[in-house]
């Protein structure tokens, strides 16, 4: 098992959850961020820091495809530990349907 960051995330990027993270998974796209999930300690700790709520467990129907996404852009990307500024208009994506077919970015962000 592990937590999957999933849809809302995209373009909103708080990245008020690397803070709490204890092992340090969180990878950083140039607009999301995903956890490892062969890192992930499944402590639970970050669902509840994250303003789009978009931190769920994986057992949550559903989300074998943002498992996937995930598990593939963790490879990838770089490794985030520090929040940095959310983007200026983080609140006006937060809720934002079809994010991943309309705004998804596989660039990889700049890590710490
Ligand atoms: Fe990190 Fe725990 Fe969240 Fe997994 S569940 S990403 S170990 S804070
Ligand atoms: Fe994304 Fe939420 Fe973290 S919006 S960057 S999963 S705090």
């Amino acid at each position: 098992m592990t937590y999957v960051v999933t849809d809302n995330c995209i373009k909103c990027k708080y990245m008020d959850c690397v803070e709490v993270c204890p092992v340090d998974c969180f990878y950083e796209g140039e607009n999301m961020l995903v956890i490892h999930p062969d890192e992930c300690i499944d402590c639970g700790v970050c669902e509840p820091e994250c303003p789009a709520e978009a931190i769920k467990p994986d057992t949550e129907p559903s989300l074998e495809s943002w498992l996937t996404l995930n598990a593939n852009y963790a490879k990838s990307w770089p490794n985030i530990t520090q929040k940095k500024d959310a983007p200026a208009d983080a609140k006006e994506w937060d809720g934002v349907s079809n994010k991943l077919e309309e705004h998804f970015s596989a660039n990889a962000g700049s890590g710490d």
